[in-house]
């Protein structure tokens, strides 16, 4: 890619922020845990919220403060997809849509398909919603993930309505091909279940990768997909509570129209602000500098793991900026994050949190700049030689 990439703040600045990332440890940690980058705010988000602190603007959030087209516009631009902005809905964050699309389309006690390893609230939201996780784990091929047709179809069969999708993968980085999610969508439409995407990593897939948004994959997804997606990985605003519900077919526009209205009322104001902002054409070339920064560290983590930890197995992931490494040959334990985190001062996330197959895994984030990746992977690399 020929484009600059986005250089990260340096530590200094970055520990006066308030975030989880930097407040969960003491200064010696170095924090790859949670999923928040260390990058400077696209310009036109700095802008917008800027003029709305200038102006007080802190009032509720509209009606509809934009958001629906600027998505749309993002998503034609960016992915080819023509999504309509009556079937786009905004509540505060994508978990919040996964768990009231799930109650307003399941009922208490039914079977919710989710596809460890996956990110922790996957099952705690279907907690949340009433229904039961049903594990189908991805299938590791030796090169990369799959979905388990097989799997999900027999956990349909026995009785689950609704599937929680996650593409890209978190946190594998796997971005499945459109035959998976047609086929995925068919199976759905069989046994009269849902799909809920959640598309949150999509504006960082990596050049070179074909993602398929859910709702195109076919017919069959249309009717039964629901998409939920943010500007808050790519652009860093999780703070600021803001996500999409989209749906694509009569029928699930219906449903998004029918969540109760407080739902869409808890769209934060400067999160729908900084998603206009980040959504707008103005905010490409911003994006384009992140993806091109993480694409050099994707490269990076390759090399610096086959340097401080040859025995440890990295897949490059095919978007965002996690990465899911299997540490299983060091013997660090079930959680190797967690022995880590005192015996290196390095903070990643608990690879069993993520479900059985993560023992053994830790996820790292290398959203960060070149220097503060490669200082983590040396701390580990030294743990491994003493
Ligand atoms: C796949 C996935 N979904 C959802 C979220 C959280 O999004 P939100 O804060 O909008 O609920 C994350 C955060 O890392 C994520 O990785």
């Amino acid at each position: 890619m020929s484009t600059t990439p986005l250089r990260a703040l340096p530590l200094e600045t970055l520990r006066r922020r308030s975030s989880t990332k930097w407040r969960t440890y003491p200064e010696d940690v170095l924090p790859l845990f949670v999923a928040e980058t260390d990058y400077p705010l696209a310009p036109a988000v700095t802008a917008v919220l800027a003029e709305a602190v200038a102006s007080g603007d802190t009032g509720y959030t509209p009606a509809d403060p934009g958001i629906r087209d600027a998505f749309a516009g993002f998503a034609r631009r960016r992915f080819g997809w023509d999504v309509d902005p009556a079937g786009v809905r905004s509540t505060a964050d994508v978990m919040m849509g996964v768990v009231e699309i799930l109650r307003a389309t399941i009922r208490p006690g039914d079977g919710v398909v989710i596809m460890p390893p996956v990110y922790p609230p996957f099952a705690l939201c279907t907690d949340e919603a009433g229904g039961i996780p049903v594990s189908v784990p991805l299938t590791d091929t030796g090169a990369g993930w799959e979905i388990d047709l097989d799997g999900v179809d027999a956990a349909l069969a026995a009785g689950a309505r609704a599937i929680l999708l996650c593409n890209p993968h978190n946190p594998t980085g796997t971005v499945h091909s459109a035959a998976t999610l047609a086929a995925l969508a068919g199976l759905a439409e069989r046994h009269g279940a849902v799909v809920i995407s959640d598309e949150i990593h999509a504006p960082l897939v990596a050049d070179g990768v074909v993602y398929t948004p859910f709702l195109t994959a076919g017919a069959s997804a249309a009717r039964v997909g629901f998409a939920v997606t943010s500007a808050s990985k790519a652009y860093n605003l999780a703070g600021l509570k803001c996500a999409l519900m989209v749906a694509a077919d009569d029928a699930t526009m219906r449903v998004l129209a029918g969540l109760n209205p407080e739902v869409e009322w808890r769209t934060g104001l400067f999160g729908a602000l900084a998603a206009v902002a980040a959504f707008d054409e103005a905010s490409d070339e911003w994006l384009d500098a992140l993806r091109a920064a993480l694409a050099e560290n994707r490269a990076l983590l390759g090399a610096l793991l086959a340097e401080h930890l040859p025995r440890a197995v990295y897949r490059t992931p095919d978007a965002g900026y996690l990465a899911w490494i299997d540490l299983s040959a060091y013997n660090w334990g079930d959680d190797p994050a967690a022995f880590l985190l005192d015996a290196a001062k390095v903070a990643l996330h608990h690879g069993p949190q993520f479900g059985a197959e993560g023992a053994g895994y830790a996820r790292l984030n290398f959203g960060c700049s070149p220097e503060v990746l490669t200082e983590a992977i040396a701390r580990i690399g030294a743990v491994a030689r003493s």
